[in-house]
């Protein structure tokens, strides 16, 4: 039983039969609950295309076919509006089956369509910083909503593992570490030596000279130097996997640049023999300016490839090998004109006839104190940001829990401390810029990861709590909605499928984040006005309202899993 799917089905046979061949009869939920429960729109447009009076429309639209039975009114409000009033049976009957339904509601939209996401994509030898929280938290959340949806989708991280940095990074690998630091080789110490071999590059001519030399061998494929690279590659793949472990992501695919150097001289070929590079003072590049796009520089005087040409050469092995009907990059806005730039080749290619590329970009998190800021300077490594956030829940746990165990009370700190990071990125619109602060992404009382988790286990302790004293399982219960809080709450319960949906296509995890605080609340205001456990409380009454709370757990759990929010059991 999908509410909604029958409500709009009578709407647009009805629209049909009052303006034939329209297309009218979405709902959405009304905006004040006094006029009904949903409300259609569609009317006034119709009615002035027609040129016909929409309230007149409206009228006729409601008296076209017969009520189904799961509208208790339907009635002309304002200026066409068609306010419907659903019978809470129907309702409560909607609830019981998605809470029941294996996807929750959230329609298949997705058939099976390919979807290429490439997202996180560090660059190797440097430490992750807190720039790549948003990639890869907002990726990873965006990359569950369309599998949810029906979508098959392969996650990519596109790691920066090759460019000219590589022959700065050898050197310094060589000249400023000790063996026993070669030994134990951390992506800390890379940085280190690289930065110092790098300002030696400013001081000394031949320094700089050997570097390049070190790189050309690098890409001549010489032993010893490729031997080097791997090690920094496998050295800062451990290092991120572990951070990956902790965010609870993971990828299909790790190819990174370095896996589509073999394909740049036949791309850059490509581009030549299709007339769309030309020579420019010794350089090849494309150019787009009379498009208002600048200049893209495809390979470099000295024969070098850059990111623009690694990219054009992604899109066309990713085309060729997976056919997806979409490849969705995830990076920062300041990347914007790069994608712009090379989407359009790829479209002057003809790589885009079956894929469609699409950039989303996120503002840039900052830290407006100094809570974050090393002696080293002010990039905040990743990792010592989820370190302070679980040290930060650990005082909250400590707390709560003095009689837990040391390594009870651990995981519990951990899984607030992520998910509150998580959140206080995920519940932001992605394209505004956050600023982050420990008050507002570890409250417990507001918007944020904690106030989630803690809902969640509120929920379990109840459902556990009935099904201990009861004996029955709260899920095979009937819903009989009698207040209106409990109306309330049912009807949201429905938006779900919707809220996922929407998150999905407009690549916002924010508008599913939003959802399930407006359904916390929502509970929270039941709950405080509508008893289950007490004593006192009818036991019909209690059961059903038991069976409600379970549908939201269910879906509150779902979506936070969604967003990659741990949920632990008790907090
Ligand atoms: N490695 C890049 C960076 O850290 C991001 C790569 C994004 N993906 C891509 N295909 N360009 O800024």
């Amino acid at each position: 039983m999908d509410c909604e799917a029958l409500v709009t089905r009578w709407l647009a046979k009805a629209f049909n039969t009052v303006l034939p061949g329209c297309n009218g009869g979405k709902v959405v939920p009304s905006k004040d609950s006094r006029f009904g429960d949903w409300q259609c729109n569609d009317a006034m447009g119709l009615a002035k295309r027609a040129g016909k009076n929409p309230r007149e429309v409206a009228q006729a639209v409601i008296d076209a076919c017969p009520l189904p039975e799961l509208i208790e009114k339907a009635e002309v409000a304002g200026p066409g509006f068609i306010n419907i009033t659903l019978s809470k049976r129907a309702i409560a009957a909607s609830v019981e089956a998605l809470s029941q339904d294996e996807h929750l509601g959230i329609p298949q939209s997705g058939k099976n369509e390919k979807v290429v996401i490439d997202y996180s994509s560090p660059n190797v030898a440097k430490p992750m910083h807190i720039g790549h929280i948003r990639s890869t938290v907002i990726g990873n959340a965006i990359d569950r909503i369309l599998r949810a949806l029906g979508y098959t989708v392969i996650a990519d991280n596109h790691l920066g593992d090759w460019g000219t940095q590589f022959g700065i990074l050898i050197m310094g690998y060589r000249h400023f570490l000790t063996d026993d630091e070669r030994a134990n080789l951390t992506v800390e110490l890379l940085e280190k030596v690289y930065v110092q071999s790098y300002n030696k590059t400013k001081e000394s001519e031949e320094w700089l000279d050997t570097c390049r030399q070190e790189l050309v061998k690098l890409q001549a494929g010489d032993e010893e130097n490729l031997a080097i690279w791997k090690r920094f590659i496998e050295i800062s793949l451990k290092e991120f996997g572990r951070i990956y472990g902790r965010l609870d992501v993971s990828f299909d695919l790790y190819r990174g640049e370095s896996y589509y150097q073999p394909m740049l001289g036949p791309t850059v070929d490509l581009l030549k023999e299709k007339g769309l590079a030309t020579q420019s003072e010794g350089a090849w590049i494309v150019d787009m300016k009379e498009e208002g796009l600048e200049v893209a520089i495809v390979r470099k005087r000295d024969g070098g490839f850059n990111y623009t040409t690694t990219d054009i050469a992604t899109v066309r092995s990713r085309t060729e090998e997976f056919d997806p009907a979409r490849i969705i990059y995830v990076t920062d806005e300041r990347q914007q004109l790069h994608f712009r730039q090379f989407f359009r080749i790829c479209d002057k290619l003809g790589f885009c006839t079956k894929t469609q590329l699409q950039h989303v970009w996120f503002g840039l998190m900052r830290l407006p104190d100094a809570t974050f800021s090393t002696r080293q300077g002010n990039v905040i490594k990743l990792e010592t940001l989820l370190d302070e956030a679980a040290a930060r829940a650990r005082a909250i746990v400590d707390e709560s829990h003095p009689d837990w165990s040391e390594a009870e009370k651990a995981a519990l700190a951990e899984a607030i401390g992520i998910g509150a990071i998580k959140y206080a990125d995920l519940s932001h619109d992605p394209t505004t810029m956050i600023v982050f602060t420990w008050e507002r992404a570890l409250a417990l009382d507001g918007n944020s990861g904690p106030y989630l988790q803690y809902a969640n286990a509120r929920l379990n302790s109840l459902l556990a709590k009935y099904r201990d004293q009861v004996g029955k399982d709260p899920m095979n219960n009937a819903i009989a909605l009698t207040s209106d809080t409990e109306k309330a709450l049912a009807l949201w319960l429905l938006q779900y499928p919707n809220a996922v949906q929407r998150a999905g296509d407009l690549c916002k995890p924010s508008v599913l984040a939003d959802y399930l605080y407006q359904l916390c609340q929502l509970y929270s205001t039941f709950y405080q006005s509508s008893p289950v456990l007490k004593e006192g409380t009818e036991p019909e009454v209690r059961d059903s309202r038991i069976r409600l709370c379970a549908a939201v757990s269910t879906v509150l759990r779902a979506g936070l899993k969604l967003l990659g929010i741990p949920t632990p059991e008790r907090l």
